[in-house]
Formats: structure tokens, C-alpha cells, sequence
């Protein structure tokens, strides 16, 4: 994994995946607000030094770049509010971005950029309240190196401070098992990270379960910050340390753009990325087909909890919102469940016909 002793690193093939991620995301994310906002803020707690040993961008030049993009076609105005620790990242932040400023520049000044060299708490927070940037929708990017550093109570903050605020943070969750369960210190920062002690169950889980378990409880917490709908996206280096991209919105057009970014990323299963260890490995992923059978399991036991059936509309929202799957995933899975006589359609409804048993034998039924 690569760490900060330079001020560039190479470029491992999940972040250019979370790049891509992104890229997608902020495509989507920022015509959407700007056609409802005069303002929206872009921001960065751990903003890196904008570029790769390969020269390829890091992701404040690639948000820029989406930015002043979509500023050519729409109106209003971008904050860019970038904070990195490390002078000599900030520095050469500085120069990424002049470059992308004069090779795309911001259309009539529109889109303005604020770059502080500080810690991403509480330097952040106070950046975005000195911008005015807090009166405005914002997308917060928070891409440390994977360590617990983001306090729950940024999370909160940027959570109350606007009802389209959205987060994503990187979570690494080794750290937080790898020391025993009797270190204070330890304990200390893992829950001031979870915004309580409910962390601390980890110890008790078996060693498979231990990234899992704190994934859940990050997602719990960035629900109790006020995230009311969450997406987590998983990367796995060559080494197999787990990486954690956990999304956070209130508004389901974002889940629905997040899921569309992670699906062009992960066209299997639309939820992770593993550096491949065989060149060839990625050429080969990428033509594997999408694998919907879990869906056709959660919508079978979802048709089961309505007897007068479902709403095809309500099938797809809860897909949305409910499952890692699309809405434009929902009606070609049911045309093959009707083929395969699982469901019925009746009237504006899908009902179920038809559900395997655990014995493997198939039984009829009708919700
Ligand atoms: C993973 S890199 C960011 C990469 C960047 N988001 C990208 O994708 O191009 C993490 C950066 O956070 C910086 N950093 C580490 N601790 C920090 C802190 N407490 N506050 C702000 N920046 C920090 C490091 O110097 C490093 O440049």
C-alpha cells in the first residue's frame, strides 16, 4: 500500500478504480446540483499532492477538471476547498492545479479553489465555515491513507451543516484490530472515530469477520451522523490489505448515481475492486456479465412479505435503496422470473408464483 514518505507514489490500479469511481460520480453529481443550487462546494480533508509518479491526476485535479467541464454548460458557481497536511503535497498540489487551470480554465472565474496546508480536523471544518461554503450543498471527499483520523464528530458536522451534504470516506480497517483490546490509546481513537464503544465487538468476531463487522459499524455511524443512506464500495490491494469507500447521502438520486459509478467500475457485482495480480485478470473482469441471482433471491423473499404482491416501481426503489443492485437492473430480472414462472404479473403487480425450499425442491406459493 502506498504511504506519504514521498511527496508522489505510484498509482495502485484500486485508486485508479476509486479515480474512476469518482470521476463517474462528480459527472452525475455536479450538473445535478448546479441545476438546482447557485452554489455547491467540492472538498477534500486529505487532498493529496495531485498527482501520481506515472503523471496521472490525483482526485482534486480530477474533480477540477469534471468541475470546470461542467461549469461550460451550466450556471452558477463551484467552491473548491482542498486541505493537505504535508507542505511539500501541498506545494505540488498547487502547481497540479495551476496546470489544470490553465489547460481547462474556470469559466469566467466561476469555479474557486482554496488550498490549506493544515490537518483535515479541525482544519476542514473551519475552512469550509471561512468559505461560506457551509451555506451550500457540498460532496466531501475524506481519502486518508485508510487510519482512523476522521472524527464522528466532522462526520455530524458536515451532516447538519447542509441536508444535501455528502461524504466519502476511505476506511482501512486493520489498524483498528490490530492492537490488543486492552490499549486505552487505541481504544480511545477507534472511538472517537466510531462516535462510541459499539466498535469494540470486534474483538469477539472470528478473524474472517473482523473488516466486515467494522464496516457495518461504520455504516451505523455514518447513519447516526445523519447519513441517512449509506453505499460501501471495497478495494483490495496486491497484499490484500481491505480498503473501505463508504458513501454517504440523504437523497436516493445519489445512492442511484453512486450505485451507476460503482457499476461502471465493478460491472460483476457493482461493490469492490482487487488489484489484479495477473495483468491479464483485469481485461478478464471486465467481460464477465453482471450477476443478478442474489436480486432475484432478495426480490422473491420481498414478493413473499405482500400477499397482493408489488408495484414494480416500489420493486425498483426498493432495489435503490435496499440492495448493492439498480433500478434498470429490476425489469430485465423480472421478464426472466416470469419466463422462469417465479412471478406472476398481474395488473400493475408482480407477485410471486414459485420459491425454492431448502431442500432444494421447488414449492408453489403465492404471496
Ligand atoms: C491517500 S492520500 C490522498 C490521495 C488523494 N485523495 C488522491 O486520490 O489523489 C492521503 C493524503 O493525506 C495527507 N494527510 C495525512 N494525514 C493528514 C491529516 N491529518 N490531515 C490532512 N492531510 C493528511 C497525506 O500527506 C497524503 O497526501
Amino acid at each position: 500500500m502506498a504511504t506519504a514518505t514521498r511527496v508522489t507514489w505510484d498509482r495502485d490500479p484500486h485508486t485508479a478504480a476509486k479515480h474512476a469511481l469518482l470521476r463517474r460520480y462528480l459527472q452525475a453529481w455536479a450538473p445535478i446540483l448546479l441545476s438546482r443550487n447557485n452554489v455547491v462546494t467540492y472538498a477534500e480533508g486529505f487532498a493529496g499532492p495531485g498527482i501520481y509518479n506515472g503523471g496521472e491526476p490525483g482526485s482534486p485535479v480530477i474533480a477540477y477538471q469534471v468541475l470546470a467541464g461542467t461549469l461550460r454548460r451550466s450556471s452558477g458557481r463551484v467552491k473548491m476547498v482542498l486541505v493537505e497536511k504535508d507542505p511539500r503535497c501541498k506545494a505540488e498540489l498547487e502547481q497540479r492545479i495551476a496546470a489544470a487551470e490553465s489547460s481547462t480554465p474556470s469559466p469566467d472565474g466561476r469555479l474557486d479553489i482554496q488550498i490549506t496546508q493544515g490537518s483535515c480536523h479541525p482544519d476542514l471544518l473551519q475552512e469550509l465555515a471561512r468559505t461560506g461554503s457551509l451555506r451550500h450543498p457540498a460532496f466531501v471527499l475524506l481519502d486518508g491513507f485508510g487510519g482512523p483520523k476522521v472524527p464522528f464528530s466532522l462526520l455530524r458536522q458536515i451532516a447538519s451543516a447542509h441536508p444535501k451534504n455528502e461524504v466519502m470516506v476511505t476506511f482501512g480497517p486493520a489498524f483498528l484490530w490490530r492492537f490488543t483490546e486492552g490499549d486505552e490509546r487505541h481504544r480511545a481513537t477507534g472511538d472517537a472515530f466510531f462516535g462510541g464503544t459499539d466498535w469494540h465487538g470486534v474483538f469477539e468476531q472470528p478473524s474472517s469477520a473482523k473488516g466486515a463487522y467494522l464496516r457495518d459499524r461504520y455504516r451505523d455511524a455514518l447513519h447516526r451522523a445523519g447519513f441517512q443512506h449509506t453505499l460501501v464500495f471495497e478495494m483490495l490491494d496486491e497484499s490484500n490489505h481491505l480498503l473501505y469507500l463508504i458513501f454517504g447521502t440523504r437523497h436516493p438520486r445519489g445512492v442511484e448515481k453512486m450505485k451507476e459509478a460503482m457499476w461502471v467500475v465493478d460491472t460483476t457485482s457493482g461493490v469492490r475492486y482487487r488489484d489484479p495480480k495477473d495483468p491479464n485478470q483485469q481485461a478478464l473482469d471486465l467481460k464477465l456479465e453482471p450477476d443478478t441471482s442474489p436480486l432475484r433471491r432478495i426480490l422473491l423473499d420481498h414478493l413473499r412479505t405482500a400477499s397482493s404482491g408489488r408495484t414494480v416501481d416500489h420493486l425498483k426503489q426498493y432495489t435503490l435503496l435496499e440492495t448493492v443492485y439498480r433500478p434498470t437492473q429490476v425489469i430485465p430480472l423480472l421478464k426472466r422470473m416470469r419466463e422462469d414462472q417465479e412471478v406472476d404479473i398481474s395488473p400493475g403487480r408482480i407477485i410471486g408464483t414459485s420459491h425454492v425450499t431448502a431442500g432444494g425442491q421447488t414449492a408453489l406459493f403465492r404471496t
